[in-house]
């Protein structure tokens, strides 16, 4: 495989039952229970900001992006973010989250979070969050909530649980 042969895209609707399949591999059932997926159902995530990788006219890789909200803060959360296994390790995955990060920051988002492992993310910009700051809706290792800060301050706006922004808005 050649990394050159991958072209990287917005994500659009008719990419979803392949990005679903992609998911479903790399997660499996596991990934109902987790605590960013519960989040996620909140409501939707942003298209606008959320990437593929495609060959060969097929999605092998995709990452999406979610606004949610902790206290006053307000960020966008990273994830899922999964590579088809034969397109693992040349790169795919970097490249989208920093396709991820730098559209973000063009959107004006103030920082990024996920649920991740910091050996793979911290090389990308993401650092600890500190313990006790936020608190996510199903157990997750506090070690593994990570945040690029784009705009100076923002982290530290974030705190209690982290929801769905949708979630908290009143309805009319
Ligand atoms: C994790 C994942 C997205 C990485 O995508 P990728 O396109 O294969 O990664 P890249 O080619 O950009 O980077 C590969 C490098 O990251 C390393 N890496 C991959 N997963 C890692 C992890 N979980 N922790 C630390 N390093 C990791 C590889 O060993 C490789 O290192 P090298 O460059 O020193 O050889 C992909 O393996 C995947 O889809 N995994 C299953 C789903 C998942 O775990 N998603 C992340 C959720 S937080």
């Amino acid at each position: 495989m050649n990394a050159d042969d991958v072209t990287y895209l917005p994500e659009a609707p008719a990419h979803d039952p392949e990005i679903e399949e992609i998911n479903a591999e790399a997660f499996g059932p596991g990934r109902f229970v987790r605590a960013a997926y519960h989040i996620r159902e909140g409501g939707p995530h942003e298209r606008q900001l959320s990437f593929v990788a495609m060959h060969d006219g097929a999605v092998v890789a995709s990452v999406r992006m979610t606004r949610v909200a902790a206290g006053e803060g307000r960020a966008l959360m990273l994830g899922p973010l999964a590579v088809k296994p034969a397109y693992k390790n040349i790169g795919i995955g970097r490249r989208l989250v920093k396709m991820a990060l730098e559209t973000a920051g063009q959107a004006g988002a103030g920082a990024v979070i996920l649920v991740g492992d910091e050996p793979y993310y911290g090389p990308l910009g993401f650092k600890r969050i500190p313990r006790g700051q936020i608190s996510m809706p199903r157990p997750v290792d506090l070690a593994r909530l990570l945040a690029v800060e784009i705009k100076p301050g923002t982290v530290a706006l974030l705190s209690g649980m982290v929801d769905h922004e949708d979630r908290l808005k009143v309805p009319a």
